[in-house]
C-alpha cells in the first residue's frame, strides 16, 4: 500500500533481523484496516543499539519491537519500564511517549497466555503445578506470567542450574528449581509443560524428555514454532495430550505494540496464521 508524508512509523530492532517475521505479520494488519503506516526491519548493530533506540524520537518513529540480541540493552535505554519488563530484564516493544520518553514494556507473557487461552480453550491458571524448561528470556517471561494469573506453583529446569536459580531469585514467589537429571520426575502431577528452550527448532536437537510421569490431563505447549509441531508436541499428541504450538505467542505478542503505534486493536485470525506461516516456508 502506498504511504503518505504522514505515515505513521515503526519497526524492529535486530541484528540480524533479516529472519524477523514481524514486518509480514504488522504488514498485514496495516494493510487489513488500511493505516497510512509503515512497519520496517531495522539491523541495528549490538554497539549501535542504544544509540538507535535514543534516536527514534528525534526520526519521528511512533516505536519499535525489540528482538535478539538487543532486548537486555534495550531494558537499560529506555526511560520506563513496565512491571513485566522490570521483573525480566528485557525489553520487546518500545513506545515512544508524546513528550518524546521511551517507555519499555515487554509483551512475551501476555502473548504466551494469549495463545494458551485460545489454543487451551479449558486452561485454568488454578488447574495445577507448570513445569518451564528453560532459565532464558522466554522462560523468565512465561514464569511471571503465568504466577500473575495465578498457577500455584512454577517449577522450573535447565540444563544450566545457576540461571534456573537466578531466575528463581529475580522473579521471586512460588518457584521451585529441579535438576536437569530429574526433569521427568518434575511432571509429576502437573497440569502444564511449557517447552522454553530453543530446542526443537529446525536445525537444533529435539527436547529430550519422558513424558511418562506428566498427567493424562496436562497441556504441553512450546515456543518454538518452526517447526509448527515439534518433536516434544508430535510425541505429546501421539500420547494423547493437548497441545498448543509456539505460532500464536509471537503473533499475540505484537498484539499491543501496535495497538500503540497505529492505534487500532488487531486480532489475531486463522488468516493471519495462515500468511504468517507462509512467511516462514519462503
Ligand atoms: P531466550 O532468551 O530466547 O530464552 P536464551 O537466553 O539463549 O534464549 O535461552 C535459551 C534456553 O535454551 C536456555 O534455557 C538454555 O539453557 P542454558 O541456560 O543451560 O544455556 C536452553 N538450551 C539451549 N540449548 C540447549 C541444549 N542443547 N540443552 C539444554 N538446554 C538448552
Amino acid at each position: 500500500m502506498a504511504i503518505s508524508g504522514k505515515a505513521k512509523l515503526a519497526g524492529v530492532i535486530g541484528w540480524p533481523v533479516g529472519h524477523s517475521l514481524s514486518p509480514r505479520l504488522h504488514g498485514y494488519w496495516l494493510a487489513e484496516h488500511g493505516i497510512d503506516g509503515a512497519y520496517v526491519p531495522l539491523p541495528v548493530r549490538p554497539e549501535d543499539c542504544r544509540a538507535a533506540l535514543r534516536m527514534l524520537p528525534k526520526l519521528g518513529f511512533a516505536g519499535v519491537n525489540v528482538t535478539v540480541p538487543h532486548k537486555e540493552t534495550a531494558a537499560k535505554a529506555v526511560d520506563v519500564l513496565d512491571t513485566a519488563a522490570m521483573c525480566i530484564g528485557a525489553v520487546n516493544t518500545v513506545v515512544v511517549e508524546a513528550d518524546g520518553h521511551l517507555a519499555g514494556s515487554n509483551t512475551d507473557g501476555f502473548g504466551f497466555l494469549e495463545n494458551l487461552k485460545a489454543g487451551a480453550k479449558g486452561w485454568k491458571a488454578s488447574a495445577g503445578a507448570a513445569v518451564v524448561i528453560g532459565a532464558g528470556g522466554a522462560a523468565r517471561a512465561i514464569t511471571a506470567a503465568l504466577l500473575d494469573a495465578g498457577v500455584p506453583e512454577v517449577r522450573i529446569v535447565n540444563r544450566t542450574p545457576a540461571r534456573a536459580a537466578a531466575l528463581a531469585n529475580d522473579i521471586g514467589g512460588a518457584i521451585t528449581v529441579a535438576a536437569w537429571p530429574d526433569r521427568a520426575k518434575a511432571l509429576t502431577g502437573a497440569a502444564l509443560l511449557v517447552n522454553a528452550t530453543s530446542l526443537g527448532m529446525k536445525g537444533k536437537e529435539p527436547l529430550d524428555l519422558d513424558l511418562g510421569p506428566l498427567p493424562k490431563d496436562a497441556i504441553v505447549t512450546d515456543i518454538v514454532y518452526a517447526p509448527l509441531e515439534t518433536p516434544l508436541l508430535k510425541v505429546a499428541a501421539t500420547r494423547g495430550y493437548k497441545t498448543v504450538n509456539g505460532l500464536g505467542m509471537l503473533l499475540h505478542q505484537a498484539r499491543p505494540g501496535f495497538h500503540r503505534w497505529f492505534g487500532v486493536e488487531p486480532k489475531v485470525t486463522a488468516a493471519l496464521r495462515e500468511f504468517v506461516l507462509q512467511g516462514l516456508d519462503g
